[in-house]
């Protein structure tokens, strides 16, 4: 048996290099900073059996030795390599350009079965060395990156929780045998760090524009000050933005020397690009010209707020860490006060579309901070648009027109915004310019065709997901040809897709619904100064026009204004005011509906702003009973029905909804989500295909109707929503589950709920 078989027979039958042990010995070459840390790690884990450090210099073994960094420490590797074994690990931390060096002492005298790898900033070159020495990249060698790296340097600095949460990037190539890349892997995960792999390349390009730009610029920056004849003042003056941004001009220069060299050309690269945007900004501070600055400010900011998700070249939230956020709403309670809820999400939505499309500059008040209307907002700024705010929701948008949208460098991410992905589809499909809309888990389940079908009619090429889900994939510089869409559903979403399409085809596009829904776009778009012409349930306009910027002041949303509608009506005691609230006759089902239902709901302070109707509600407590919700409010009310179960639940008699199964294709199946939570909290709730039917158990009073439980919202802003209004009327606590995407609609209601009167605990 040769010497190899033998060995990595020993290891599989539990021989002396794999024992309980993550890796059998590690030999750490160059006990820096990063190796250092390595060792410590795994020692700290039990991950290796022992550790053996190599440093040129005597000095730095004594000192790794006195740290405890390393077992045993030699000057040369040559003496170690003998006893090593299958399983061991020789981690190669030196300064990139002295890699090949190393890989030169171990050619031919390795022992098989050991595992080599490396820690070098630049992988191309540690490739290029491997081949250089042997010829080929051999099986046992896998490139990696640890980035974890920090100004300081040295063992001294070395520490054993370095690579908590970290990230190890690993480039093997194709000869990288399967189980070095393994054990390479579960060694970095033994001392916490996460494993990623890419090719070489990517890598390189990756690292040259997230980290080796940086340090040209932060060394280049603090030599050019410290060249200045005025040095000692730059230096006593500068203040925290001087500091935070040159720490990394106190890196090791070697290190950075060898990393410049062996990544050049992408480094070059990346050094022109950002020279040619610092032209860019040199000749706008030189002309003035504020609104470059300000597009180059504001998107940057969007973009290091949400810096780990631009990392990845994605946009938004997409990789914002998935939150898991549960309510506890204690029972009793009532609600009391004036109460201004945010700013309504379908306007909000609008407002950047239009004011983004539009020449001049578009001022927004009342503008939704939450996901879903931000997730509008980024897409438009990735597609170049310029927007200041949102700031106390105040946005700016400087219009680009309705052709001076960019293409987007990535994929836009709407998150869970059906209305962001329905619309723009709608806009899109008329743009030179290929895009693809995603969305999170739940927007992705959603059905898309609805838009999909009649953009393609208007001679869009529009590509979805399996069965007709995102992604969206539509296609730029199609013709579009006007068309009259009969809209086989009644949906707000569908009818704005197309008439924003219809803004770029020839000819005039038409839309006709089954029942009226939210008429939000055609009022916006006559807002914008473009013609409009609606007759019946026809709503109709000519392309080729422009829309010309304006003010829009977008009042409280209805939809979450009906949680303290609702709450108010089942809460003895309650009286609140609920002020600036749209009351547009497409959006008021809750009032009309809730009233039939013996609601206590008075409008004061009509008026109204920016063609939509507002007025203060004012909702005082009365006992309500149950009725056949009639069919043609369900359109009205189609986001309100989670809150109305609640209320129906609170009420006398039986509640029967029919007509409503697009309630079954909302952010979750909200018939089937509010029949299941309902049933738990006690209640007889029956789900019929398009309705729901409710036994309601009020009409006591005041005593309790829901028993206490845990209830999923399955991720459904509305669905947690109402349930946390539920408790009010409940003898127990209600604990709800997966509530983190309130913050898309409603992202300060468990403050205001609280204040209100209501008991909720946010966990
Ligand atoms: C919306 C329309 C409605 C509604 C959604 C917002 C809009 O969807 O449920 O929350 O802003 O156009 P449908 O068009 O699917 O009914």
């Amino acid at each position: 048996m040769s010497l190899a078989g033998n060995l990595v027979g020993q290891e599989a039958s539990g021989g002396e290099g794999a024992d309980s042990h993550v890796v059998g010995r590690l030999v750490v070459v160059g006990i820096g900073l990063i190796g250092g840390s390595l060792a410590l790690g795994l020692k700290a884990a039990s991950g290796c059996r022992e550790v053996i450090g190599v440093a040129r210099r005597a000095q730095t073994c004594e000192q790794a030795l006195a740290l405890g960094v390393v077992d045993r420490a030699v000057t040369d590797i040559a003496e170690v390599l003998p006893e090593l074994q299958a399983g061991d690990v020789i981690f190669v931390s030196v300064p990139t350009l002295t890699v090949e060096a190393v890989f030169a002492q171990l050619k031919d005298r390795l022992p098989a079965g050991v595992t080599v790898t490396d820690g070098a900033s630049v992988k191309g070159s540690v490739v290029a060395a491997a081949e250089n020495v042997w010829g080929v990249v051999p099986e046992f060698l896998v490139p990696g990156h640890p980035i974890a790296g920090s100004e300081q340097s040295g063992v001294t600095a070395a520490r054993d929780d370095l690579y908590i949460a970290h990230r190890i990037i690993l480039t093997p190539e194709e000869s990288t045998g399967a189980e070095h890349v393994q054990r390479i892997q579960a060694m970095w995960q033994a001392v916490g760090a996460e494993v990623l792999s890419m090719p070489v390349s990517e890598h390189d390009e990756v690292l040259a524009a997230t980290s080796h730009l940086p340090h040209v610029i932060a060394f280049g920056l603090v030599d050019t000050l410290a060249h200045d004849a005025e040095n000692e003042n730059i230096f006593r003056y500068a203040a925290g933005g001087f500091r935070d941004f040159t720490r990394i001009a106190s890196s090791d220069p070697v290190m950075w020397r060898d990393i410049m060299l062996a990544n050049r050309d992408a480094i070059l690269k990346s050094i022109d690009l950002y020279t040619s945007n610092l032209a860019s900004l040199r000749s706008a501070i030189a002309s003035g010209d504020s609104e470059h600055l300000m597009g180059v400010f504001t998107r940057a900011k969007a973009a290091r707020d949400h810096f780990t998700k631009m990392l990845a070249k994605k946009a938004y939230t997409e990789t914002m860490e998935a939150k898991e956020v549960t309510f506890i709403a204690q029972p009793g309670g009532a609600v009391n006060g004036e109460l201004r809820v945010p700013g309504d999400k379908s306007m909000s939505h609008r407002s950047i579309m239009l004011g983004s499309l539009a020449e001049g500059v578009t001022e927004v008040e009342g503008f939704l901070e939450g996901e879903d209307a931000l997730a509008t907002l980024q897409s438009f700024r990735d597609m170049g648009v310029v927007i200041e705010g949102p700031v106390n929701g105040r946005v700016t948008i400087h219009g680009v027109g309705m052709h001076g949208l960019q293409a987007p460098p990535g994929p836009l991410y709407v998150g869970n915004s059906g209305t962001s992905m329905r619309l723009l589809a709608g806009l899109l499909a008329g743009q030179k310019f290929d895009v693809t809309l995603t969305g999170d888990e739940s927007l992705s389940k959603r059905p898309m065709n609805r838009v999909a079908n009649p953009l393609r009619e208007m001679g869009a090429e529009v590509e979805t997901g399996e069965g007709g889900r995102p992604p969206l994939k539509i296609r730029g510089g199609k013709a579009l040809k006007a068309i009259d869409y009969i809209l086989p559903m009644a949906s707000a979403q569908v009818k704005s897709c197309v008439l924003l399409a219809g803004l770029y085809a020839d000819g005039e596009t038409s839309t006709t619904e089954p029942a009226p829904t939210r008429d939000h776009t055609e009022r916006m778009l006559a807002g914008f100064g473009y013609e409009v012409l609606r007759d019946g349930a026809r709503a109709s306009l000519a392309g080729g026009g422009k829309l010309s910027a304006c003010q829009i002041d977008v009042p409280a949303d209805i939809s979450s204004a009906t949680f303290f509608m609702v709450a108010a009506s089942i809460a003895p005691g309650s009286d609140v005011l609920l002020q600036h609230v749209g009351i547009n006759p497409t959006r008021d089902g809750a009032i009309t509906i809730l009233r039939e239902m013996g609601a206590d709901i008075t409008l004061e302070n009509r008026c109204e702003v920016g063609g939509e109707p507002v007025a203060d509600i004012r909702v005082r407590y009365a006992p309500l009973k149950g009725i056949n919700i009639p069919e043609d409010q369900v359109p009205l009310a189609i986001d309100e029905f989670p809150a109305i179960f609640v209320a129906a639940a609170c009420a006398e008699g039986e509640t029967v909804l029919t007509g409503a199964e697009e309630l079954r294709v909302k952010e979750s199946d909200r018939i089937q989500a509010m029949a299941d939570g309902l049933k738990i909290l006690g209640i007889d709730a029956e789900p019929t295909p398009d309705g729901i039917v409710v036994q309601g158990k009020g009409g006591s009073g005041d005593g309790a109707v829901f028993g206490g439980g845990e209830v999923d919202s399955l991720g459904d802003h509305r669905i947690a929503m109402s349930f946390a209004v539920a408790a009010l009327r409940s003898g127990a606590d209600i604990r709800i589950q997966h509530c983190a995407n309130v913050a898309t609609s409603f992202p300060n209601f468990a403050e205001l709920a609280t204040n209100a009167g209501m008991n909720l605990d946010v966990r």
